[in-house]
């Protein structure tokens, strides 16, 4: 496949000038489960970005909640050795970190050790909350999640009066199948208005999935052609290479269905099928989301491949199969791979399949969605050596590299007519100058500002969790798990669902 580079070419409009957000408001972040890996790897770092790019206001300072016997000053330095891991650029290149603005917020960090069952912990916090706006982040295990509102509401600490803002921010998982998400809704609910409540999917911390909406709305070519009439089927893909690493007690009752597909994979099959919103009001995209996920058709079992992964190699070093790995059952039915073939019932894409797939250990890391457009008549070319067309593809790469490839057929020189796919490549590091970043910044920053376009409403998850709620029943029996070597594409019944209707998965590895 030759290459095409579309160069930062000064003869167009040239878009990477400086975008400058305003400075959040003054108020506290408080982090319930501080002391763990997601504090240190995440959600410091990305403060710590946003104070180095101004955005933090004077009067911001942080609590955090935990049981640990540690002082706040204990905290600040395991913070601070994190931070020197954790602040990169993109996730790769390392960044010097600039002491005075670390000084500062390093200051305003305070610790309050309590369990989270216990009213006293509350008493403390609300002491030293006093009137000041507030967000709630809860870093915490899934099953903490109720009681913790339920606390801040018993306390008054949910309580918003005038302009004083109370939010909180709750990470995944939300709920492990349909009637749990929509009980922890209900429980969540009695204590909070939906506008307070900021539900994280990191997926939409990408700057590329973002960017679909920008692509597909601002731009007069992609739109006309986004349905049925021109689109042939579309491939969603989140291959890692890391198996279940130290999660194996979280994984063994989670797998890749629930971990993966109702929240990230259908976050990004509603970005790219949603109907145009009205607006770019929170409200607004979250309604298409909603509606373009109701409208996918309740799943086959014969749609569903589940896969475990078995021995094998990843960058040419052997690795054990799942059931091998500590902590899990070596007689473990968990999937560590999930394919399905979804349809969804609207006018725009009734009969253009939605293929995804997601897994651990796969032979590649790479988040992608690949829009395979309907091949041209082929009929121009009957008395010709061309005997296949390239299918137009849009590749939008989500990671390791962010960016959107054009795959299309050209004339390779020479006297007689053969065609060449060729690809056209927009790379989003080359062409702006993006500072360094964790992902979790825009989360952090949009809940600030009261910005939930980015969060998932209690409608959203409950549409995810109602896609792959058929598979959760169906997963109870043993059979129906289909087996792929450590480092592989995953397993062949995958390929044999694609097959079924003449078409093949683009390969993950190079
Ligand atoms: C998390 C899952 O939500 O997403 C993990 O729990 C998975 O199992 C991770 O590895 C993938 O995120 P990313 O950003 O690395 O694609």
């Amino acid at each position: 496949m030759e290459s095409i580079v579309a160069s930062a070419s000064s003869q167009i409009d040239d878009t990477r000038h400086e975008n400058v957000p305003r400075r959040g408001p003054p108020g506290v972040f408080v982090i319930f489960g501080g002391g763990g890996d997601l504090t240190h790897r995440l959600l410091v770092p990305a403060l710590y970005n946003l104070a180095s790019a101004g955005l933090l206001d004077s009067h911001f300072s942080i609590i955090v909640v935990d049981r640990a016997d540690v002082s706040a000053d204990d905290l600040r330095q395991s913070f601070h050795e994190s931070l020197e891991n954790f602040v990169t650029s993109r996730g790769t290149e390392a960044v010097s970190l600039h002491d005075d603005v670390w000084t500062r917020l390093s200051s305003s960090i305070d610790y309050v050790r309590g369990s989270f069952e216990d009213a006293a912990t509350y008493d403390t916090l609300a002491g030293k909350i006093g009137s000041q706006n507030c967000i709630f982040y809860l870093a915490v295990a899934a099953r903490f999640f109720g009681t913790i509102v339920d606390q801040l509401g018993v306390s008054g600490l949910a309580k918003e009066s005038g302009k004083v803002f109370r939010r909180v921010i709750i990470e995944k998982p939300f709920g492990s199948d349909l009637a749990s998400a929509i009980a922890l809704n209900e429980r969540l609910l009695r204590t909070l208005d939906e506008s307070q409540i900021y539900r994280i999917d990191h997926y939409l911390g990408k700057e590329t999935v973002q960017n679909i909406l920008a692509l597909r709305f601002s731009n007069g070519f992609f739109e006309p052609l986004w349905n049925r009439d021109n689109i042939d089927h579309v491939q969603i893909t989140a291959a890692e290479t890391v198996g279940v690493e130290q999660r194996a007690r979280f994984y063994e009752s989670t797998g890749a269905v629930r971990d993966m597909v109702p929240n990230h994979v259908m976050q990004l099959l509603a970005m790219t099928a949603m109907e145009a919103p009205i607006s770019f009001d929170a409200d607004a995209v979250r309604d298409e989301k909603t509606k373009v996920l109701k409208a996918i058709h309740t799943v086959q079992h014969h749609d569903v491949v589940r896969g475990q992964y078995a021995a094998g190699s990843i960058k040419e070093q052997p690795v054990v199969g799942y059931r091998d790995e500590p902590g899990v059952d070596p007689h473990s039915h968990t999937e560590t791979y999930v394919a399905m073939k979804l349809m969804i019932d609207n006018w725009r894409w009734a009969g253009v399949p939605f293929y995804v797939r997601t897994g651990k250990r796969l032979a590649a890391r790479k988040t992608e969605i690949a829009v395979h457009f309907k091949s041209a008549p082929y009929a121009l070319f009957r008395d010709t050596p061309v005997d296949r067309l390239t299918p137009n593809i849009m590749l939008l790469h989500i990671q390791p590299t962010e960016g959107v490839t054009l795959q299309f057929s050209a004339k390779i020189p020479g006297p007689t007519v053969h065609l060449g796919g060729v690809r056209m490549k927009f790379d989003y590091s080359e062409w702006f100058h993006e500072g360094p970043s964790t992902g979790y910044e825009t989360l952090l920053y949009d809940c600030m500002i009261g910005d939930a376009t980015l969060f998932q409403r209690a409608d959203n998850i409950e549409a995810g969790w109602r896609v792959v709620q058929p598979v959760l029943e169906w997963m109870h029996a043993p059979a129906g798990l289909d087996f792929y070597a450590a480092g592989s594409e995953g397993p062949k019944a995958a390929d044999d669902l694609l097959a079924r209707d003449h078409r093949h998965w683009l390969k993950i590895g190079s």
